[in-house]
């Protein structure tokens, strides 16, 4: 692979609140110092304890721009499981961020890959990523790009993989329901945020980690292209750190 390789910056911690506190600890930091800071911000199960501590934290959010890193293609904004409506639940409701600041790919955009290109020039027009958090799937995925997503990619619509959708398909009545599509932020936008967090909690996520730790930078593993980036911290809990040699 071309660039430099870093090794990840990798802290374990006894549980998953533990973890999450930290998470927003980073996050709540670097607010105090830039309180208009652009933030990237995940879906998913992992940063559901996340939201929770930068809520309880009590930190402002009104001058702070936030933009998701991916939405379902064809789930209307209203569905409960779109991930316009986990991130009203998880965090727009609970905090004093703006609506005009909260920024999310519209999955039901009539043309969506012109949305991709207006998503690409609205975190372009706000100055980039200040911080992007991120969660990591079991095969190895961020955001939505599954393994074989070239690194350069901006935000686009892909298809999701099957193991991907048999995963989120505990949330949907049934694996019919599951979309079959997104708009995902690429591994080139995710790369170009000026600090990376991942977090990952559970033994489920053991293997996932280890090779997006130790494995040589490899498209099989979407997860290792976050060694060419020098600033990336993962937050682990025990379990998901279970396999790591070092
Ligand atoms: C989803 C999201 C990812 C997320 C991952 C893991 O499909 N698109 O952004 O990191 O899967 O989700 P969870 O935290 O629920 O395990």
């Amino acid at each position: 692979m071309q660039g430099n390789r870093y090794p990840l910056t990798v802290e374990v911690f006894p549980d998953y609140a533990a973890m999450s506190g930290r998470a927003a600890e980073i996050v709540v930091e670097l607010l105090q110092e830039k309180p208009d800071a652009v933030l990237g911000l995940p879906t998913g199960s992992t940063p559901l304890g996340f939201y929770d501590a930068l809520v309880a934290s009590g930190v402002s959010l009104a001058q702070a721009r936030t933009f998701n890193l991916d939405e379902y293609l064809g789930l209307p904004r209203t569905h409960p499981e779109s991930y316009y409506s986990f991130m009203k639940r998880a965090l727009y409701d609970r905090s004093d961020l703006r609506p005009e600041n909260c920024h999310i790919p519209d999955g039901n955009a009539p043309d969506p890959h012109e949305e991709c290109r207006r998503y690409e020039e609205a975190i372009r027009a706000a100055g980039g990523l200040d911080i992007l958090v991120l969660g990591v799937g079991h095969n190895g995925h961020i955001g939505f790009n599954e393994p074989g997503s070239q690194w350069d990619a901006r935000t686009r619509v892909v298809n999701l993989a099957e193991s991907t959708r048999r995963a989120n398909a505990r949330f949907f009545n049934s694996l019919d329901e599951v979309p079959r599509q997104a708009i995902t932020m690429g591994i080139g936008t995710i790369l170009e945020a000026r600090r990376i967090l991942l977090l990952a909690s559970g033994q489920e996520k053991a293997p996932a980690v280890r090779d997006m730790v130790e494995s040589a930078p490899t498209p099989d593993v979407p997860a290792t292209a976050l060694q060419l980036h020098p600033n990336v911290t993962v937050l682990l809990d025990r379990e998901a750190a279970a396999l790591l040699h070092r």
